[in-house]
């Protein structure tokens, strides 16, 4: 813009929050208008950009913070058996809240992390709640917008789906530095996109810049074609989505070109598993994914991955056991406390909970890049603390 005039977007810019808050701000009064020019647009000056930075910097920042400062912390939302958590946690953090509905995998949560504090429904929670985290993580119920549904989706409007809305109203209280999101692709498909861009517009009015990159499962040393989008948001920073998502090369960033470390890898289609000798079994170097096996989910399920066993002419689904491995998790991972009682259903609950898993290896390559991140911009998040509670 010409002179020292500037645009709602370059004033937004030059605050340190996204054009959509301004607006907001200036639609709810919160800062005085500016002058519009003949189209209508609104024209900034030196001193609006000041006044409302002075409004800006007015407002209160977060200050609780439960576990040491130096550690970084995460928050995990829809947490079901704790793959975000998991993955978090190689990569260093500390996990400081869990939240999960479901009995059996909060029992689950709660082996694995005893001294976490855990909610059941989201619905009750309040971000008072939620001690302040670096990084909220969150998967929400993804049955009304998976394609597995085989038929009409409810998307957002679905009883599942619309808890997004109850993540959506705490990251409103809380404002965490960098959100993460994880779902089935047929979140860009619903509703022919409409759900996701109300996903995207949902976050950027509570302040986040927003990127989001579908990632494999079996690019990550997993042994499964598991597809899943991942939406990063980071608070007020237009480049953290990208920074955290993409590699330096796919960006356009000043780094040198990735190399192979040590052999060459083969396809993963092509390694063999297991050893077929006369009477042994013969699995594939890569399943199909593992969906959760609720009929109302989806009516083709997990169990699309068999093992057999060629000489006996026997076939035989994947144990609960070897479904852990496919998806990542150390071995007997969702095996509950002994005092669980619904004995008689346990493999059910636990093919189930993971099939609805975040694989913990992508979990943690969100995390090393988003503890890069953090590491990089810390004088930037003081700055910001400041209009935090925007
Ligand atoms: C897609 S799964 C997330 C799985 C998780 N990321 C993991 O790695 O296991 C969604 C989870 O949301 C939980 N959930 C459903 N309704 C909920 C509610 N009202 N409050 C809290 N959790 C809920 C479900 O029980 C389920 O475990």
């Amino acid at each position: 813009m010409a002179g020292d005039v500037y645009s709602l977007k370059e004033a937004a810019g030059r605050v340190g929050v996204a054009p959509i808050t301004l607006k907001r701000w200036l639609l709810e009064g919160k800062v005085e208008e500016v002058p519009r020019n003949r189209h209508g647009w609104r024209l900034f000056r030196e001193q609006d950009i000041e006044r409302i930075s002075s409004f800006a910097r007015a407002l209160p920042a977060p200050v609780r913070r439960d576990v040491p400062a130096e550690r970084l912390t995460v928050a995990s939302l829809f947490s079901g058996i704790g793959g975000f958590d998991l993955g978090f946690q190689r990569a260093g953090f500390a996990v400081t809240f869990q939240c999960e509905l479901n009995r059996f995998c909060s029992d689950i949560l709660s082996k694995h992390w005893p001294d976490a504090p855990r909610a059941k429904d989201i619905k009750e929670v309040s971000g008072a709640a939620i001690p302040l985290s670096d990084v909220w993580v969150g998967g929400f119920p993804c049955q009304d917008v998976s394609l597995a549904r085989m038929g009409k989706r409810d998307g957002l409007r679905g009883r599942q789906s619309s808890l997004f809305y109850e993540f959506a109203r705490l990251v409103g209280e809380n404002r965490p530095r960098v959100l993460v999101i994880e779902n089935v692709p047929g979140l860009l498909s619903s509703h022919q996109g409409r759900d996701f861009g109300i996903v995207l517009s949902t976050l950027a009015e509570l302040g986040y810049a927003v990127g989001w990159r579908t990632l494999n499962s079996k690019n990550f040393g997993v042994p499964q074609s598991r597809q899943r989008v991942y939406v990063v948001g980071c608070h007020r920073d237009p480049r953290g989505p990208s920074a955290i998502l993409f590699e330096p090369e796919r960006s356009q960033r000043d780094a040198a070109p990735s190399t192979t470390n040590g052999k060459t890898s083969l396809s993963p289609f092509k390694t063999i598993v297991g050893h077929p000798r006369k009477t042994g079994p013969v699995t594939q170097a890569i399943a199909y994914c593992l969906y959760a096996c609720s009929a109302r989910h989806t009516g083709t399920d997990w169990s699309r991955t068999y093992v057999c066993y060629p000489k006996d002419g026997r076939v035989r689904r994947l144990t609960p056991r070897e479904c852990e491995g496919v998806m990542g998790f150390p071995k007997n991972w969702t095996v509950p406390h002994p005092g669980f009682h619904d004995i008689e259903d346990i493999d059910s609950l636990r093919y189930h909970a993971l099939g609805n898993a975040v694989t913990p290896p992508v979990a943690q390559w969100l995390a090393e890049r988003i503890k890069s991140y953090l590491a990089s911009h810390e004088s930037v998040s003081t700055s910001c603390a400041a209009v935090a509670g925007a």
